[in-house]
């Protein structure tokens, strides 16, 4: 039988790299060296978004052999992580949605990490949305993956309804944080667990997204006042806090004012470079409603570390070990 056109091919590609296979890229000069990495980046791409097309309809291969999808079985028989292979079945999936993404990373003009923010953006949108925005919304996101890396498009494609469709936006953003407002809570909580030495671990689990929607955005004055502590983060903007951490207080200020005084609050801020301003602010506002810092705010400044990580746990654990009186 005759080879298939796509072995074929696949075939010559094997055949070109074994041409080139002891070549050492120690004696390229620079600017080919440049081109060529350029060219193995947009290749690797294109023929990313073959092995995903091929993904998305191997449910025969994987049926053979038994496997939970083509990802599962591809992941075992090149002994990847498992968990990889799943990955690449749900993009796999969520790129045979896409014909246009599908077309593009198939060109190599975005990469496949682009295309994972790009689906997820686009599996976002409201489902009754008229097909023909959706193709805008597409449409633009990948014009904007021309510009952008996946942190950017990310943030873009939460906006792209307000591009492609304004009066939709609205009610679909509002959707989209009380879905995540939902998750938080869900999956936000503490846990003491007692070494039974007279010493407690406090746990803390909350979602990142979540966490900070409903600390910053959403968290409502009846939230406040049914909260036993608090935990505030912002970044350092213009030398103050953010302007949802502002109008968070804003709103719950003279509300809250008489009913928590005295409670327990911890505050982190990440700064560019000096987190003095928002510091003091958030010291003023908390000062004004009595509130109590379980300890002084945790300023950082430029790139989080591991161990910047590991105070703001530790101030978390702190509110919620002092607001169940352990301390
Ligand atoms: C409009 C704007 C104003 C900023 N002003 C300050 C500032 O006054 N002080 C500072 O340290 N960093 C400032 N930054 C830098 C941010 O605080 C910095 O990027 C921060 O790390 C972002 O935090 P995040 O990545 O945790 O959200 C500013 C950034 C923006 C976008």
């Amino acid at each position: 039988m005759a080879e298939h056109p796509l072995l074929r091919a696949l075939s010559s590609v094997d055949a070109v790299l074994d041409d080139v296979a002891a070549l050492d890229p120690a004696f390229v000069p620079t600017g080919d060296k440049e081109q060529a990495l350029l060219a193995v980046q947009r290749q690797l791409s294109r023929l990313e978004g073959l092995r995903l097309e091929l993904l998305a309809v191997a449910g025969d291969v994987a049926d053979d052999h038994v496997a939970r999808s083509a990802g599962a079985w591809l992941a075992a028989e090149s002994r990847s992580h498992v968990r990889q292979g799943a990955r690449d079945q749900r993009l796999a999936d969520g790129l045979a949605r896409w014909g246009d993404l599908r077309a593009a990373l198939r060109r190599g003009v975005v990469n496949p990490v682009q295309a994972e923010v790009i689906v997820a953006a686009l599996d976002e949108l409201p489902d009754d949305l008229d097909p023909e925005l959706l193709d805008k919304a597409c449409a633009q996101l990948l014009s904007d993956a021309g510009h952008f890396g996946p942190r950017g498009l990310r943030v873009l494609g939460r906006r792209v309804l307000e591009v492609v469709a304004p009066d939709a936006a609205d009610a679909h953003e509002e959707r989209l944080l009380r879905a995540e407002e939902r998750r938080g809570r869900a999956e936000t909580r503490v846990t003491f667990r007692p070494r039974g030495d007279g010493v407690t671990d406090v746990i803390a689990r909350a979602v990142e997204s979540g966490t900070k929607v409903q600390g910053t955005v959403i968290a409502s004055p009846t939230e406040v006042l049914e909260s036993d502590g608090y935990v505030l983060g912002t970044p350092a903007n213009i030398g103050y806090m953010s302007g949802a951490l502002k109008h968070f207080f804003d709103q719950a200020f003279y509300v809250c004012q008489d009913a928590t005084i005295g409670r327990p609050f911890g505050a982190y801020v990440h700064g560019g470079s000096d987190t003095t301003g928002a510091i003091r602010a958030i010291e003023t506002i908390t000062g004004g409603m009595k509130w109590k810092p379980v300890r002084p705010a945790v300023s950082i400044v430029g790139t989080v570390t591991a161990e910047d990580r590991e105070a703001c746990w530790e101030l978390g654990g702190l509110v919620a070990a002092t607001a169940a009186g352990l301390v």
